[in-house]
């Protein structure tokens, strides 16, 4: 991470987030880590939140080591009273949430289909829309009293795609497209935007199993443009300018960030 910007060096930026106070779930590691350390360079307060509040302390230790203002908050997005918690904790403290990143989600399951447990579909649906639902609904009226926010809800490429192994999550990511579209009608009147960031593979736990299987690497690798996978970071600048003045006109939209996978690849190495 690079060292902390001055005030005086934020200030007029197009990415300054001084003064705003940003929520992100799953913050403990990969994406929503970056993204929580990366806003609180540019100045939020961050309240980095997952199950484990002693993951979210270290993430927290770090961000104050290097001047930010941050704390730590343990909140199961599967639990609306988890939610709903977090929700009046961080109003209470900070006085009100300009900015909520909906990043935490689930895929329990690998496979055609058919073979598809419902209990492992209601998990994908409920943890990756469900429960951002919930906590949007929970935060966009009070942005909208105050008359502005940033909602982000981090998506995935799979929302664009058909899958015949991940289709149950794909759907979920598809419909968190449209979450971010229905909130965008429904309180842009109040000025607050909301938005989806869809990377494509990127080199967290989440996706272990995907980059640690050397065929598969290799196939990614092969159908990306930039001959690469991801990394956490490379998703948490878009959402600082979503976030920030940058991004003040922009909502109901999602940001591909896939290294160009979606945008083809050369057939000349088929
Ligand atoms: N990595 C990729 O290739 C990729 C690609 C496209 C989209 N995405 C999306 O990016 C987002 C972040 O994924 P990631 O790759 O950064 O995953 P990750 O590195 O595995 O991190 C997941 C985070 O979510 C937390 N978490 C998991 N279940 C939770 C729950 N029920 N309640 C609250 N927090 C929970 C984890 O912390 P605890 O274990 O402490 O709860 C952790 O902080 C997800 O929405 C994912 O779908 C990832």
């Amino acid at each position: 991470m690079s060292q902390t910007a001055s005030p005086a060096s934020r200030a007029g930026s197009l990415f300054d987030l001084s003064g705003k106070v940003a929520v992100i779930t799953g913050a403990s590691r990969g994406i929503g880590r970056a993204i929580a350390e990366r806003m609180a360079e540019h100045g939020a307060r961050v309240v980095v939140s997952s199950r484990k509040l002693d993951a979210c302390e270290t993430v927290v230790a770090g961000i104050r080591e290097r001047g930010g203002e941050a704390m730590a908050m343990a909140c199961h997005i599967g639990r609306k009273e988890d939610l709903a918690a977090m929700v009046e904790r961080t109003t209470q403290t900070w006085g009100g949430i300009d900015i909520l990143v909906c990043n935490a989600a689930v895929n329990p399951y690998y496979g055609p289909s058919t073979e598809m447990s419902d209990e492992a579909y209601d998990r994908v649906m409920n943890s990756n829309v469900r429960s951002n639902f919930w906590l949007c609904n929970m935060v966009a009226p009070q942005m909208a009293r105050r008359g502005d926010g940033a909602i982000i809800i981090i998506s995935s490429i799979g929302g664009y795609q058909g899958s015949d192994r991940l289709g149950v999550y794909a759907l979920s990511k598809a419909a968190d497209m449209q979450l971010a579209r229905n909130l965008a009608v429904e309180w842009g009147g109040g000025n607050v935007r909301a938005n989806c960031i869809a990377p494509g593979l990127i080199k967290t736990d989440f996706a272990r199993q995907l980059w640690e299987t050397p065929w598969l690497l290799e196939r990614t690798v092969k159908h990306t443009p930039l001959k690469r996978i991801g990394e956490p970071d490379e998703i948490a600048g878009a959402a600082v300018m979503l976030a920030g003045p940058a991004g003040r006109f922009m909502t109901g939209q999602t940001i591909v960030i896939d290294g160009g996978r979606l945008a083809g690849f050369s057939r000349a190495e088929e």
